[in-house]
């Protein structure tokens, strides 16, 4: 037995030369270390080993197993090291091939308006001020003179939510929002999403943004002069509009109210579909801030005065950009998208 050991070693390792191949490592390995190898063979054989043999033959079968198992892993080694060698050798990097180009994304065309309208005012001292878009019925209705069952705030259809708050349907909470916490003379942007409960369309969507601003100081120094000026540079400065007019609107929240029109910008009034023939597209709504609102933020009416307005950034987009539905504003194709790649700063 001990004699058979030898010779089967002896083989093995004679096959597991410095240059054994993967296959003939493989062969070696099942032929004596496998299931049925020859070792596994011996083991099975020990009853026929005398008594005082087998301790010193399984001690050998061990031993043979352990050089074997060596060995095979020392040259495996070696195979994988020269594998990758020859492979690193032989692979070939071509600096000369064009990479691929990635599109480089931009911001969203309403952002973009958006932050155009705001530099315009920013420009004339104007101070952008960030409120919230859940609010309270006090900051979206009440303290902005709407009072329990006024008919406009059906007008307004209104998300509630539990608990009685609401999302705020207009910009105009933030006049409230801010005059609550300083103090006149005050020149404030505040952008921001409003929600309504209208359906998608072509003209209207449940979200939308909207541009608010206001200005007071004390009485006499921001008439509603001021208001016309400060309106009618905006409307000329982003449309490029050749006239403006302003015409008598309500909205509870400021006495007079008015509506900006300018003139038509597709057929410089003479007529057309968009301005339903009239000459003149609606801009925004503005007027002289309430007595009523000053006094719900504790300013006092005989002291200051101011003027606000507050526009929709969507409906703006649609006039400047040509593009005649609202939806291809929040749909977010990239076909529409990506035609609208650098207003601000490029294409005005
Ligand atoms: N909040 C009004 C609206 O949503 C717009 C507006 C703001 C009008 C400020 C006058 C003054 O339609």
């Amino acid at each position: 037995m001990r004699d058979q050991l030898e010779e089967i070693r002896k083989r093995a390792i004679a096959d597991l030369g410095d240059d054994a191949t993967e296959t003939q490592i493989e062969n070696v390995r099942v032929r004596v270390l496998g299931r049925s190898g020859e070792l596994t063979e011996i083991m099975r054989r020990m009853r026929e080993v005398p008594n005082e043999e087998r301790p010193v033959v399984g001690q050998l079968v061990n031993q043979i197993k352990r050089e074997l198992e060596a060995r095979i892993a020392v040259l495996q080694e070696k195979l994988k090291a020269a594998a990758l060698e020859k492979s690193l050798s032989e692979a070939q990097l071509d600096v000369t091939l064009s990479g691929m180009k990635i599109r480089r994304g931009h911001v969203h065309p309403i952002h973009q308006i958006l932050e155009w309208m705001l530099e315009i005012f920013v420009g004339m001292g104007f101070e952008v001020a960030m409120t919230q878009d859940v609010e309270d019925d006090f900051h979206n209705f009440e303290a902005l003179n709407f009072t329990a069952h006024h008919p406009a705030r059906e007008m307004q259809d209104t998300f509630y939510l539990d608990g009685g708050a609401l999302l705020r349907t207009h910009t105009s909470n933030g006049q409230i929002r801010v005059m609550e916490k300083r103090q006149p003379p005050l020149a404030i942007v505040c952008p921001g999403r409003c929600f309504r409960r209208d359906e998608l369309s072509v003209r209207a969507s449940p979200m939308f943004t909207q541009l608010e601003g206001f200005m007071v100081d004390r009485r006499g120094k921001i008439t509603m002069a001021h208001l016309k000026g400060v309106l009618t540079e905006f409307t000329k400065a982003f449309f490029a509009a050749t006239a403006v007019r302003f015409r008598a609107s309500y909205f509870p929240f400021t006495e007079p109210s008015a509506e900006l029109d300018m003139r038509c910008l597709l057929c410089n009034g003479a007529g057309c579909a968009v301005c339903k023939h009239s000459g003149w597209t609606e801009v925004l709504g503005c007027g002289m801030i309430h007595p009523g609102v000053l006094r719900a933020v504790h300013y006092d009416p005989a002291e200051y005065q101011g003027f606000a307005f507050g526009m929709g950034v969507e409906r703006t987009g649609l006039l400047k950009l040509g593009v005649g539905d609202m939806r291809l504003f929040f749909e977010n194709d990239q076909r529409f998208i990506a035609q609208f790649p650098e207003l601000s700063g490029g294409a005005r």
